[in-house]
């Protein structure tokens, strides 16, 4: 990044049941390294959770969760604005007025969409099909130059950029032209996309059925221990180059997950582990990584209690994520000639 340009930084995650390593590692972990330097707003993003149906008391727990899963990582609500997606209505309003710039051939080739809804289309909801649109009014909105995000998010970003080049393009003559920045996704090299624990060819998911196939923020030490234990991995011994991992994903995203959580590069690790046996390996993965997620997950548990707390961040985020949104809101009004 260079220094001259754009430095808001905008990111979300949905309340939608358990945060595993994917979400800490993938996004969490990098919303955190980005806050001394960047004027960052990280979202709850609820409207997008309910394109799938929630048990309404779930969801407002998981709200919780997710606030307190952002702190206890270490964002700084004094450096960071963090708050609820549907407090601030101007993302609900931007995201109906994108329903209207982006196309229907583009929203027809996102594959979230195709996943999600998998075979039972015709009994999708509307909001799950144009979710990447409500995606990129979360991110215009606040006219953000970055959005760090895991791997699975990219080609909502570049949905996002589309709709911020044709809006500009569309309205150019009304004061539309560059009005919104075109937005780049960070996406870490090594921890972009964390994968299942028992297939090392799907991504590591809230929504597997199961549990064993994800490590979960609230994991405790033992859990942790047996769910690497377990991990699936392949009968040879660890690789001698990185080379030897293109054939073992397995092998491979547990390497991968090793260097995210230590900071130890992957070339180092797989010397030290070269010719060894899984067992040693992973004995020393699981040290490694109640090393990193315990503190964080003593202090969601303690945070997740401190609801007056949650709710002070969440109000003070929203009082300042709103006086923004509203600026450039009523700008969008005025561009399109609304009344
Ligand atoms: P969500 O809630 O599915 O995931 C939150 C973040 O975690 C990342 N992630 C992963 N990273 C690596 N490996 C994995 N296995 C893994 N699983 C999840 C996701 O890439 C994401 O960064 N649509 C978004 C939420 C959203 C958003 C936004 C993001 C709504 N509006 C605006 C950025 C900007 C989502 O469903 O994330």
């Amino acid at each position: 990044m260079q220094s001259s340009e754009n430095k808001t930084v905008f990111s979300g995650v949905q309340p939608t049941g358990s945060l595993h390593i994917g979400n800490y590692l993938g996004a969490i972990k990098n919303f955190v390294d980005l806050q001394d330097n960047y004027e960052c707003i990280y979202c709850i993003v609820d409207l997008h959770a309910i394109t799938v149906w929630q048990d309404p008391r779930t969801l407002k727990n998981n709200i919780v969760e997710v606030a307190a899963a952002y702190l206890a990582s270490g964002l700084d609500p004094n450096k960071v604005t963090i708050f609820v997606q549907s407090t601030v209505s101007a993302h609900s309003e931007l995201a109906w007025i994108f329903n209207c710039v982006s196309r229907m051939g583009w929203l027809n080739r996102m594959t979230q969409f195709k996943e999600k809804s998998g075979k039972n289309r015709e009994n999708a909801s509307a909001g799950l099909y144009v979710y990447p649109n409500l995606m990129a009014s979360d991110i215009l909105l606040y006219k953000a130059g970055y959005v760090p995000v895991g791997d699975d998010q990219k080609q909502h970003l570049e949905i996002t950029r589309d709709i911020a080049k044709k809006f500009n393009n569309d309205f150019s003559a009304h004061g539309g032209d560059k009005f919104f920045p075109i937005p780049k996704p960070l996406i870490l090299p090594v921890a972009s996309r964390v994968m299942s624990l028992r297939d090392g060819t799907k991504k590591m998911s809230k929504s597997d059925n199961s549990s064993m196939s994800r490590i979960n923020l609230l994991d405790d030490n033992d859990l942790i221990r047996k769910k690497i234990s377990k991990a699936k991995t392949d009968p040879l011994p660890l690789p001698n180059s990185q080379e030897d991992l293109r054939q073992r994903p397995e092998a491979a995203n547990l390497i991968n997950i090793f260097s995210s959580l230590s900071g130890i590069k992957k070339e180092e690790i797989i010397v030290k582990y070269s010719g060894k046996q899984f067992s040693e390996f992973k004995s020393d993965l699981s040290d490694v990584m109640i090393r990193e997620l315990s503190p964080i997950r003593d202090e969601l548990i303690r945070l997740k209690k401190d609801k007056i707390f949650i709710e002070k961040v969440l109000n003070e985020g929203r009082a300042k994520a709103e006086e923004r949104a509203l600026k450039v809101i009523k700008e969008v009004r005025e561009i399109i000639g609304l009344w």
